[in-house]
């Protein structure tokens, strides 16, 4: 059990471009793999990319499951995906809150296409195809944002919608990041 530290928004590494990966599988792989589910479930995130933990490669995973106590929180897969890459299906947007376990305690509201196809390699070398809509949708374009050095607070098209979620959100304070 490795949680490694998760860099904060204002690390330069955070807005670097990560590099594809080019042998899938690889033992590196699979232990920066387990790394970050490590991490990402000591700090309750919902998904990590690799440049959180410092490792510049286009590598994300992410994964929520049916929590009752969040019955409005769309289950999501739990999945590694190696050198992603999102096709929008239409031109559908909407606004939805996120978080970050690298701006950790803070919303913001961010649009994003509503409906996507998605693929890219797990760490056996199988290849993953799907189509995501709604939150899964939202998150998946979040963590590939990562890879290609972007923070969710830099697609907020209006800041008056970004601020903490203790203040935001008064009652649910404490939900994942
Ligand atoms: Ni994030």
């Amino acid at each position: 059990m490795t949680v490694r530290t998760v860099l904060r928004m204002g690390d330069p590494r955070l807005l670097q471009k990560s590099e594809r990966v080019e042998h899938i599988p690889d033992p590196w792989i699979d232990e920066l793999v387990r790394d970050m589910f490590d991490t990402m479930e000591a700090l309750n995130g919902a998904g990590l990319a690799a440049p959180q933990i410092g490792v510049l490669r286009r590598v994300v995973i992410f994964g929520v499951e049916a929590n009752p106590r969040y019955p409005d929180a769309e289950p999501v897969p739990t999945t590694v995906l190696i050198n992603p890459r999102i096709e929008p299906l239409g031109d559908d947007r909407e606004y939805g809150w996120e978080g970050c376990l690298s701006v950790p305690g803070m919303r913001g509201l961010v649009p994003r296409a509503t409906r996507i196809r998605y693929t890219g390699m797990d760490p056996k070398g199988s290849v993953i195809e799907r189509e995501a809509a709604g939150f899964h949708a939202r998150v998946v374009q979040h963590e590939v944002d990562h890879i290609d050095g972007v923070l969710y607070p830099m697609r907020i098209e209006d800041m008056r919608h970004f601020g903490f979620e203790s203040e935001l959100f008064p009652e649910s304070a404490g939900d994942r990041d």
